[in-house]
């Protein structure tokens, strides 16, 4: 525990030097969601970190928007360390706008699973892919003055139970797989905190374990940086700290802290255990420039429109083109009518769900609006959502509560603080305990009743243990069963026009909603008529040992019977036909891995109707992960956009119009089926353990080790030009196996009449016998070449390339023979391979 004062500097040590064991303690727990504890008389100010990883968010409650870049899955198909880097200083200048010193991401856990909750946060299924990326955004973050937070440390790779669940992963797929963006971010960018998981690692709670705390990420990688905890895993005060766990969030009152101070003047915490959390949270908060300024700024809003470029030029370099029967781009002049089919044209989604969200600068061109303004006059563009396809109850857009008529509009997110202005249609009243009693302590107008309460609520006397009432009145627009939902975390009911409808008051049943922490969503059908409008009241009593509160209430007003057929009338209609389908963050959120990968409700019917009418169909596929495509070979053409940041309705349009190509490649495998993924046969587990049968064998690997076809393969993606690969030379420097160093050169030509990019793939297949994968990815470039331009791409390979972890003696080694590195423009379109000697 002694190296610390190695890197500590002068200034840290004289500070820690002059504090008690309380003022150090209280260094170790947060003063709230989002500050470390400021020591005024020591000349230490306090540190602001916040969500990321692809947005500053801020504290959530400022109501200061913030840019909404792609998701990590979209980051991760551009396979493009620059755009990862450009990235990475943009959210710096973001989080300086909320006066953040850290930005809680990246977040680069495996994508085990093709339903995995929080997969669209995380870059891909593949390790160095994750690793290559992530070195490159912390650079760019950090570069940028504000520090990094990798996150979630380690095998957080499911939402399932993930407070308690245990992870059981073997040391070489610990070592080989999940730990390895974490070890090349920590070799390679030096990020300033690294986060701890919810979840358990063989047993151990993630932030009460020594061995990766201390043992691994502080000693055998030497370090310098500062343990935070996921918000509310701290689970126990001594192994916490011995384990090396450095600050407890959110705070004050924690494990950690006073708590902490207790324990080491109890004997059961050394006080140098003590002193190394206290130091490196004082070394952050001197990186962080907390110990010359005392001062912090407001949070504010900075639309700018250089941030504004690169997420459009960001969404446009995700795009994976999946399939192209010549049908895109389409020619502008040959169109006179398109129609725009599919639910998620409306709801198009700009993110996933959970404490990913922000809330985006101004308003989200969706793709009806982006189309329309890029055809221009002379195009009519025609509008059927076709189907419907959100989980629960949908949530009633502000302009349709007080009788406003809903829009087209997308709503950019559910789960941001519902937003309080003056005018707004919604009456909240929030009162002190659990019964509606009394005065109520707050009163304020918002625009709609779905809150999410995460921090401190002010003027309540007690954050966890309130009630609340939230009055709106609702208008109809049709005349039949309007469906309400309700959820919420704690008790609820609802009442329309004085009348209990829903009663989750008496009996909530655990749910889906608020990250696992809501009720089962309870719907009840009411007739209501259109014009006549109704008083609508939800009531609240929190859960007081959930961490997070919140309420949420939907209404489906009656679908119309005809929904599918206008469809596919229009489509039949039109010249070209784009549907956009897909999940919504309700579907894809922290807190629930999915259950399938069928596309909700009945869109997968849709398509096939669309495209058996009009076979110049474009599928846009906005979701964070893997959906069922059993339609993909009957359409024109097939886009996977993510949730692609708050650009993505223009970049979309750009592409299909072809003023920019889909520069993505997959960075997950589409499974045909969800049966055959690598963790099909050990998810979910039992008994609270979710074991890593799969073990090296981890996304493309499995896939190949088994021979099982998959939809698209790992790597997979189209261009909108062709080109010409030549075959690969091998270069080697040093052909030892301590200190390899080997290039592996590909000529590349672009043959086709557009600029476009390539993206050259590099597999390494080790010597037989080693016990390996097949193949693993240990390079790849990006190529962005001129119609007629050639250029050679040149891969360089290192030690980290051929390593392998020896378990027995606990270190890297590189076995002797011959290795063969492969290039290809996926796993499974491999163009030419040379071998590759290493020897003693
Ligand atoms: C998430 C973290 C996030 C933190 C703070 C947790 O629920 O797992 O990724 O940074 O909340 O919002």
């Amino acid at each position: 525990m002694t190296a610390g004062s190695v890197w500590a500097s002068g200034r840290v040590e004289a500070i820690l030097a002059g504090l008690s064991i309380d003022e150090k303690a209280s260094l170790t727990v947060g003063s709230g969601a989002w500050h470390t504890i400021p020591l005024p008389a020591a000349g230490v100010g306090r540190v602001k970190v916040t969500d990321g990883p692809t947005g500053a968010r801020g504290d959530g409650r400022s109501g200061a928007s913030a840019i909404c870049f792609p998701v990590g899955v979209s980051l991760g198909a551009s396979w493009s360390t620059d755009l990862l880097a450009q990235v990475g200083a943009a959210l710096a200048e973001e989080a300086r706008t909320k006066g953040a010193h850290v930005l809680l991401g990246p977040t680069v856990n495996m994508q085990r699973t093709p339903i995995g909750g929080r997969n669209f946060e995380c870059y891909a299924e593949d390790p160095l892919l994750t690793a290559r990326l992530a070195v490159a955004f912390v650079q760019g973050l950090q570069g940028a003055g504000i520090g990094a937070s990798i996150k979630h440390f380690v095998g957080n790779d499911t939402e399932l139970d993930r407070h308690e669940v245990s992870v059981e992963i073997d040391e070489r797929t610990l070592r080989e797989v999940s730990l390895l963006p974490f070890e090349r971010a920590v070799a390679e960018a030096d990020p300033w905190t690294v986060m701890a998981a919810y979840n358990r690692v063989n047993g151990e709670t993630a932030t009460a374990s020594r061995r990766l705390l201390t043992g691994i990420l502080k000693e055998e990688w030497g370090w310098p940086g500062m343990v935070v905890s996921d918000w509310g895993a701290v689970k126990d005060t001594v192994s916490t700290a011995l384990a090396g766990c450095d600050l407890e969030m959110p705070g004050p009152v924690g494990w950690l802290g006073p708590r902490l101070a207790d324990a080491v003047r109890a004997g059961d915490v050394p006080e140098e255990v003590l002193d190394d959390l206290a130091r490196r949270v004082l070394h952050l908060a001197e990186r962080a420039g907390r110990l010359d300024d005392a001062g912090e700024p407001p949070e504010r809003a900075d639309d700018d429109p250089g941030r504004r470029a690169l997420a459009r030029r960001a969404a446009i370099e995700g795009t994976v083109l999946l399939r192209n029967d010549g049908v895109l781009p389409f020619d502008r002049d040959r169109l006179e009518r398109v129609a725009l089919i599919g639910p998620n044209v409306s709801s198009f989604m700009v993110q996933g769900g959970g404490s990913s969200q922000v809330l985006p600068h101004g308003d989200i061109v969706g793709p009806l609006d982006a189309l329309r303004a890029s055809l221009g006059d002379g195009v009519e563009v025609i509008h059927e959502p076709g189907c419907t396809n959100h989980k629960f109850a949908h949530s009633v857009p502000p302009e349709q509560w007080r009788g406003g008529v809903a829009t087209d509009r997308p709503s950019a997110s559910s789960l941001v603080v519902a937003a309080r202005l003056e005018d707004a249609p919604v009456a909240v009243e929030l009162y002190d305990g659990l019964e509606l009693d009394g005065d109520p302590a707050r009163t304020w107008q918002a625009d709609g009743i779905t809150t999410t309460f995460f921090g401190r609520v002010r003027g309540l006397a007690d954050q966890s243990s309130f009630s609340g009432r939230f009055t709106a009145t609702y208008l109809p627009v049709a005349t039949g069963v309007h469906s309400f939902g309700l959820s919420a975390v704690g008790r609820s009911r609802l009442f329309v026009d004085g009348v209990e409808v829903i009663d989750s008051w008496t009996d909530p049943q655990p749910g889906d909603t608020f990250y696992a922490n809501g009720s089962a969503e309870l719907r009840a059908g009411v007739e209501l008529e259109e014009g006549v409008p109704v008083e609508v009241v939800a009531e609240l009593a929190t859960d007081p040992a959930s961490t997070v509160q919140g309420i949420r209430v939907g209404i489906d007003p009656p679908e119309p019977a005809d929904l599918l057929d206008r469809a596919v009338a229009a489509a039949a209609d039109a010249d070209v036909v784009v549907v956009v389908v897909g999940t919504t963050g309700e579907w894809e959120t922290e807190g629930n891995d999915r259950d399938d990968i069928a596309l909700p409700g009945r869109q997968a019917e849709l398509v096939e109707a669309v495209a058996a009418v009009n076979d110049r169909t474009v599928v846009v596929v906005n979701a964070g992960s893997p959906v069922d495509m059993d339609w993909v070979e009957g359409v024109g053409a097939a886009l996977q956009v993510w949730f692609g940041g708050q650009e993505m309705g223009p970049a979309l349009a750009d592409m299909l119009l072809g003023h920019a190509e889909p520069g993505g490649r997959l960075p997950h495998t589409i499974p045909a089926r969800l049966a055959d993924h690598p963790a099909a046969s050990s998810y979910p587990g039992s008994g609270g353990r979710l074991v890593y049968e799969e073990g090296l064998l981890t996304g493309h690997r499995w896939y190949d080790a088994r021979g099982i076809e998959p939809r698209f393969p790992f790597g997979h993606g189209l261009s909108y030009t062709t080109f010409e690969w030549g075959d690969a030379t091998l270069s080697v420097a040093d052909g030892s196996v301590d200190t390899p160093q080997v290039s592996v050169t590909v000529p590349l030509a672009n043959t086709g009449d557009r600029e476009g990019s390539e993206v050259v793939q590099l597999y390494v297949r080790p010597p037989d016998g080693a016990g390996r994968p097949q193949a693993e990815l240990k390079a790849f470039a990006k190529a962005t070449l001129a119609p007629g331009e050639a250029d050679d791409v040149v891969l360089d390979l290192d030690r980290v390339a051929f390593r392998t972890w020896d378990v027995a003696s606990g270190t890297w080694v590189v076995h002797p023979g011959t290795y063969e590195a492969i290039v290809g423009a996926s796993s499974r379109d491999l163009r030419s391979s040379v071998s590759v000697e290493l020897g003693g």
